[in-house]
Formats: C-alpha cells, structure tokens, sequence
C-alpha cells in the first residue's frame, strides 16, 4: 500500500514576540485545569485558544464525568471496565492511576464551584455500575468549562482568544521552545498576523480530531491542530487508527461537520435503538444490550444499516418510555437539541445514525504531559497516555482531562527549574518547509474518511483514501491563512489515520475490518508513527503492561 508525505505548511515572516515559562495550547478541560494550576504555582503562563474561550468539545460533554463515588462500586471494578473497553491495549499501570484519582478530580471542581446533580449516579455503556457525575441533568461540560474558565480569568493567566497555533519551534537538538501563533483576524478573510511566543515549554492540549470525518460530534475548531503540529516536530503518535464512533448522533440528511449528540445517558435511562419497524438494533447482540461497549454498539447499527437486503440510512432511538417529565429535567440539552431538528422526543423517534466522536489515541505521552520531545507535552484528548487502548470507556475522558492537566502543571515545577530562560529566535527552527494543501480538498477528504476510516475500514477503501491524500494538491496560497492551516492539519491526521488502520490487519476495539473481522493476537501492540523529513517512520510495540 502506497504511503504519502507530509504536507509542511509555508514559511511565514513574524511580526510580533512574546516570551514566557509556559504556553498552553487549548482551552477546554485539558488546557484550562493546566493553566490554572501552573499558575497557582507561580509560573507565567500564556493560554491561547483558536476561537473564543467557549470552543472546544469540553464545553458540549453531556454524559459526565466517570469515578468511583458511589456506593457498592470498586476501583477494581472501574479499572476492570476500562481494560475491558481498551481490549487488550491498555496500559494497565495508567488505567489504575487515573481510575485512583477520578474521586479526586471531582472534589477539585466542587473546591472550584461546580454543581453537581444529587440523584442517582448515572450509568452509561461498558460500566457495570453506576458511576457517570452528572451536572445539570446533561450538562456536564458546561459546569465543568464554566468554573475553570472562571477560576481562570481570577487567575494570572494571560489569555490570548482567537489565537491559532501553527508550528512549534525547535532548537539544533530537536527540542520545542516555542510556538509560532497566528492572531485571527475575523474582518479580512481569516488571514494570520503571526508572531512568535518563546516558552520554557509548550502545552498541546487540542483536543480530538473529529473534523476529519463528514459527521462528527466535534466542533468546528477541533481539526487535529496539535496532533498535526507535534507530528511535524517529529514527536511520536500513537493509537491513532483508533476513533471511536458515537452510535447515537442526530441524523439529518445532507448534513456535513458537526452534528448534535444524543447522550448514552439517555440509554442508560431506558432508551432503545430501534429500525424502522420498531425492532430493537441491539436485541440479542451483546450482554449488555443497548449499554454495551460504544464499539460493540456503532458496529452493530453499521451492519443494520448496510444490510444487503434493506440498507437505510439511518436508525432510530426510541426515548418515549421515559415520559416527558423525566425528560425535561434529566436530559434538557437532548431536548433542546432535538426539538431544533423538529423532532419531540416524547412523542417521537430519533433519527440516529454513528459518527466519529474521540480520538482515543494521538501524541503519545504519559499522564504528566511528557512526549516524546523535551519541551512539548500534551494533555487531554490529543494525547494517547495508555488509558483508552484501542477504545475508550465512556466518560472517562473528562477525567482524564483533568487529572493530566493538573498532574502536568505539578511536573512542571520541577522540569522548568532545570531549564534556562526561554530562547527567542536566532537559534530556533521552523519546522515550515512546504506550500500546504488546497483547502478545497477538505470535502472530499473528510467525505472519504467517513467511508473508508469510518465504522469499518477495508484495504480497499484505505488505498483508496491513501491514494486521494498522496495527491492532494498544494495550496496555491501565500500567506499562510486559516483554511490552509486547518486543511493541512486535517490532511495530516487523516495521512496518520488512514495509514495506522491499513497496517492493523485485524479488528479490535474500534477498529474494524471487514478483510480481517477477527482480532489477531500478533496485533496485541500498538502502533507507533513518527514523521522524518516528511515520511512517516512506523514501529509497532507493546504499551508497558498491555
Ligand atoms: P477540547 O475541550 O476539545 O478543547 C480543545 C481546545 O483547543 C479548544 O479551546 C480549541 O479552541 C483549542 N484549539 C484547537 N486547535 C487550536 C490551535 N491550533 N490553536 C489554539 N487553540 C486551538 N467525555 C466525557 O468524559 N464525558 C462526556 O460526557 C463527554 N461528552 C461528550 C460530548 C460531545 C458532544 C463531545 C464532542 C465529546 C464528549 N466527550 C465526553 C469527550 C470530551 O468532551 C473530550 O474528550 C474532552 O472535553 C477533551 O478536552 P480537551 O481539553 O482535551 O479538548
Ligand atoms: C455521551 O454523553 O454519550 C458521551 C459520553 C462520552 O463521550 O464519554
């Protein structure tokens, strides 16, 4: 299978400098909870995010956050869900620590103001207990977002909106000092005034990269940015054929990019997937019904939906049961949701159908941040710390957010004593050395992704999206502007993507192939890619403890 390069962005001149100890990339859980408690602990920290403070998927989470709180669970039962999920590729050692520290992740928001639901915990697909913390019925991310984003703006935190990272600098020694940023501007076509921000270390916390795809629970600004970034610096990426695809996303027809999502809670609270006759999707399927494994799930609507006999184009979710009243006030931003699409679900059928919702694997890094660059760490979903393996228990990412962000800023301390004054260029590398790619050929990448990277992948469809991003053509555009940078980030990710799932001839966790349907042992590994001068370099490994 033919493999093709990386697409470098333009050179591009800076006008503006800035200097600091930390710069931090994002700013949803991941990057909010690392800039806050650097900067308790006294480092000066710049904290950028691509559009306003509000993006990013954090804000849109709906389920909560996963942690052992209530009584009759066990740590053991959480880390036991976890694995089980992960399906063999889980680092064992990091499931423990994060499943450890989840209770305490949510004293942290509650110290910080948030409020959570008091009735029952909730229970979503793969947990055997109930253990999902719940905030405003299906609101969590907002409540999460809002008090950080609070305790943050009390803070000495600079922040810098619509303030898009490009590249990271490097010294001769390949380590990151800094970041080259563009400032949006929002009245002249989206063209970058770029400047640069010297630091003692730089935060990737982007989160996921679900623009990739046609349909997606991601918003508009999450396009891979940091993956694409740190791929370009040469830090190792890991696990990223895995991309987990929620089942229960609101189908309308022709709809491209974000799409609205149904929460799993609302199964958890007695909801079935239905076809068009009323008959239960998950009937039969899996132990745990409509509350298996999201894999398990999506795969099974997948083939539904394909039949040979009778292929639709979507299912349905069948919410009536729980009444009205119980759906206003446990799942209001479902029904909102809903109702803009002109479906009441108390009284009618949701139209549902997979879409890409997580990354589970990215830059690899442990649950401190450190990559595998000296001067980069990563935290949240853009990075692959071992917890997920090959799919990701629901819920559990927040936490993971959280726990990382703040573990990275405790590390921190102690890397940032031993590392000199931030270094403004001369003496730093650019690693800019290309054209980037035609923003137009966005549509028909995402659109290919869907098909070919999508539920369930095979060898032809994956040469043939390899194929589509070998050609892709360059971007005729100088200077470098928003929609090249994101079609080139986008291309990237979906060049890392495409390639790991053509080299993974089996099918585990959400990693599907109808060519090999079976898992095979020999794949118990993940697959690790780096990028040199261009190529992509592939190792295959066992995560420690997998
Ligand atoms: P994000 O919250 O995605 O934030 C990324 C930030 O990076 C944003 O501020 C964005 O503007 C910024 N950014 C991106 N590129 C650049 C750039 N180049 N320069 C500057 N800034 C940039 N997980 C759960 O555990 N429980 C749930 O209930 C749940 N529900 C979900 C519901 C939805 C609809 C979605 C989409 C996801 C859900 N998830 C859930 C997953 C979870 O929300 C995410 O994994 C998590 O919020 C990621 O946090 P993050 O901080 O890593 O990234
Ligand atoms: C959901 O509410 O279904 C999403 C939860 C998650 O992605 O963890």
């Amino acid at each position: 299978m033919k493999v093709g390069s990386l697409k470098y962005l333009p050179s591009t001149e800076h006008s503006w400098q800035r200097e600091t100890d930390i710069v931090i990339i994002g700013a949803g859980a991941a990057g909010l909870s690392a800039a806050l408690d650097s900067s308790r602990r006294g480092h000066r920290v710049i904290l950028l995010s691509k559009g306003n403070l509000r993006g990013g998927s954090t804000l849109l989470a709906q389920g909560g956050l996963a942690a052992v709180v209530g009584k009759g669970d066990s740590l053991n039962s959480h880390v036991n869900d976890t694995l089980v999920a992960a399906a063999g590729l889980a680092d064992e050692t990091m499931v423990r620590e994060l499943v450890a520290a989840a209770p305490g992740a949510v004293r942290y928001l509650a110290g910080l103001g948030a409020r959570f639901d008091n009735g029952p915990l909730g229970l979503e697909g793969g947990h055997s207990h109930r253990r999902i913390v719940h905030a405003g019925g299906d609101a969590i991310g907002a409540e999460i977002h809002r008090v950080l984003r609070r305790a943050v703006s009390d803070s000495d935190v600079e922040t810098m909106e619509n303030a898009v990272a490009i590249d990271a600098l490097t010294n001769s020694r390949g380590d990151v000092i800094g970041i080259l940023v563009g400032k949006i501007n929002q009245t002249v076509d989206q063209g970058l005034d770029v400047g640069i921000i010297a630091a003692r270390a730089v935060v990737v916390a982007t989160g996921g990269f679900g623009q990739a795809f046609s349909s997606s629970t991601n918003p508009a600004e999450v396009t891979g940015d940091g993956l694409a970034l740190a791929a370009r610096a040469g830090a190792e990426i890991t696990n990223v054929e895995f991309v987990q695809f929620h089942p229960t996303v609101l189908y309308v027809p022709g709809q491209r990019g974000q799409s609205p999502l149904i929460t799993e809670a609302i199964r958890g609270a007695g909801a079935t997937i239905v076809d068009a006759k009323g008959t239960p999707v998950m009937r039969g399927q899996h132990a745990r019904g409509d509350l298996a494994p999201r894999d398990v799930v999506s795969y099974t609507m997948f083939q539904r939906m394909h039949s040979p006999v009778e292929p639709v184009a979507n299912l349905w979710l069948d919410a009536r049961a729980i009444g009205d009243v119980r759906l206003d006030k446990d799942f209001p931003t479902t029904v909102e949701l809903c109702r803009q699409a002109g479906v009441d679900p108390s009284s009618e059928l949701i139209p549902i159908a997979p879409a890409a919702h997580y990354a589970c694997g990215g830059v690899r890094a442990d649950l401190d941040g450190n990559s595998s660059i000296r001067g980069l760490y990563v935290v949240g979903e853009a990075a692959a710390t071992g917890v997920h393996g090959a799919n990701r228990l629901a819920s559990n990412s927040l936490t993971e957010a959280l726990i990382s962000g703040r573990r990275l800023a405790r590390q921190l301390d102690d890397a940032l004593s031993s590392r000199s004054s931030p270094l403004a260029p001369p003496g730093c590398v650019n690693p800019a050395q290309g054209r980037g790619v035609e923003s137009s050929t966005r549509e028909t990448v995402s659109t290919k992704m869907s098909t070919h990277v999508g539920v369930v992948r095979s060898r032809t469809g994956l040469e043939d999206i390899l194929d589509t991003l070998a050609s892709a053509p360059d971007s005729p555009a100088a200077p470098l502007d928003l929609a090249t940078l994101e079609a080139t980030n986008l291309h990237t990710v979906s060049l890392l993507a495409a390639w790991a799932a053509s080299l993974r001839e089996e099918s585990r966790g959400c990693h599907r192939r109808s060519d090999f349907p079976e898992v095979a042992d020999r794949w118990g590994h993940s697959i690790s890619l780096h990028v040199f001068e261009g190529e992509i370099i592939t190792h295959v490994e066992t995560m420690a403890g997998a």
